[in-house]
């Protein structure tokens, strides 16, 4: 009856797990200004070779450096907890279980990724990194760690966010990170955004084009971008989740999963736990495998897989994914990292090739999961993390109707403790829902018309 599983650091998985390779309709290749596919030199000027060839690998398994493992070990393998609170509150025959990943020092999963990065970038010889925050976590794990390999850092952080979010800052600088609120005046693309719109909240779209802006522009050479989500080599990193959750599981005997629930907003946390699962799923295994995302955000489940650009001012290729259009600024809900206008593009195409059944759900049930779950089992998750715990809450309810003693598995993706002023609204009652409608939907869309098609 152990309420949490460990793995021993030498049990650590020693590769990631490639899933692009395996899916059953082959990848698009992301496309230039041109509609010509983007050569891996073309990206050079972004990104460090070495991050590039993961990039584009069509290897299904590919090693971790012995010294990014040994960076790992400051708080991996993360221990995968059962729910017997939340079983109980919930009065379900389900077993649930959820991956704990705010056990990182910065709260998220983020640094999964942003530690094989920095460390990537420095074997190149890069001295500094850029890069973009929603809510703040992503900025943060990547000040952390460059900060352990010794880089600089600057992160341009989402106005509403970096208002809303204060202390986010804080632990950036902390760790020696810079943080800017975008759109900024230190870059082209921020001072023609708020010669435009000067009160806006800003959006990721719009910190990635002054992020990439301020890589490119940098005379030294000696600057590359970061993405915290998204692109093929950061799904890469995050599949350590799904393969020590694997090795879990298997620990305690459990044998056959029936649903795995992750939140998804590039859907790098999703694609963590959930691709070594959806490898048992092309493979026969009987999974429902669900990415959730907010109701006001609603890419998966309302808007097309199309081509579209990855930020407001067309500085990044082209890339075949679900999109609401890059021009979409959303609704200031409080899941700031759920805000994004696309999703990765492997995890789209694994929605397209049927293998995952997205669900949006609204910021106020998300909450009310969120404070049924602080009360059962003690973490207070973040907002982004409330929408997988809203999810398992309907999953576990159905198994209850059904009386089926079906297996959860969730990621518990961060924890919300530089998050209250969303719970602090929630009980107020000052949250409101926001329903994407069709209409606005097809509105959204308009800025991808003329793009290419997938
Ligand atoms: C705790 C947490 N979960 C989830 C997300 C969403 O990002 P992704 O979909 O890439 O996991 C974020 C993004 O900031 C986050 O901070």
């Amino acid at each position: 009856m152990a309420v949490k599983v460990f793995l021993d650091e030498a049990d650590m998985p020693k590769q990631w797990y490639n899933l692009g390779p395996d899916l059953p309709t082959p990848m698009q290749p992301p496309l230039g200004p041109d509609g010509n596919p983007v050569s891996p030199d073309m990206l050079t000027p972004v990104f460090p070779m070495n991050l590039i060839e993961q990039e584009v690998s069509q290897d299904s398994w590919i090693d971790i450096p012995e010294e990014v493992r040994a960076l790992l070990y400051r708080w991996r393998p993360a221990p995968l907890h059962r729910a017997y609170g939340l079983e109980k509150a919930l009065n379900t025959p389900a077993r649930i279980y959820f991956k704990n990943e705010s056990v990182s020092p910065a709260g998220s999963h983020k640094p999964n990724t942003a530690i094989p990065q920095a460390w990537y970038n420095k074997q190149f010889g890069i001295e500094r990194l850029t890069t973009e925050t929603g809510a703040g976590q992503w900025g943060s794990a990547l000040s952390f760690a460059s900060a352990l390999v010794g880089l600089e850092c600057k992160v341009y952080m989402v106005r509403i966010s970096f208002d809303q979010k204060p202390f986010r800052k804080v632990m950036m600088e902390t760790w020696g990170g810079t943080c800017i609120p975008s759109p900024s005046d230190t870059t082209e693309v921020g001072r023609k955004i708020l010669a435009e719109m000067p009160d806006t909240p800003g959006s990721l779209g719009i910190a990635i084009s002054e992020a990439v802006e301020a890589a490119v522009t940098d005379p030294t050479g000696k600057t590359r971008y970061a993405l915290g989500s998204v692109l093929n080599h950061v799904m890469l990193h995050q599949t350590i989740i799904g393969l020590e959750t694997k090795k879990q599981l298997a620990k305690i005997n459990e044998k056959k999963v029936d649903v795995v629930i992750g939140c998804a907003g590039g859907g790098s946390n999703f694609a963590g736990l959930a691709f070594p699962f959806v490898k048992d799923k092309i493979e026969g295994a009987d999974i429902d495998i669900i990415p959730v995302e907010p109701a006001s955000c609603p890419t998966l489940t309302k808007a097309p897989f199309a081509y579209d650009f990855g930020d407001t001012a067309h500085m990044t290729p082209l890339m075949p994914m679900h999109s609401l259009g890059h021009k979409f600024i959303p609704p200031p809900i409080h899941a700031g990292g759920l805000r994004y206008h696309g999703m990765a593009p492997l995890v789209s195409a694994a929605t397209r090739d049927g293998l995952l059944n997205p669900r949006a759900i609204g910021q106020i049930e998300c909450y009310k999961a969120a404070v049924q779950f602080a009360r059962a089992e003690g973490i207070i998750v973040a907002p982004e993390t409330s929408h997988a715990v809203a999810a398992t809450i309907q999953e576990a309810i159905k198994a209850r109707e059904e009386g089926r003693e079906k297996v959860i598995v969730f990621g518990l993706s961060g924890h919300g403790l530089m998050d209250l002023l969303g719970y602090e609204k929630y009980f107020a009652g000052e949250l409101e829902d926001h329903y994407m409608s069709d209409d606005e939907v097809r509105e959204s869309v308009k800025s991808m018309e003329g793009l290419p098609k997938p």
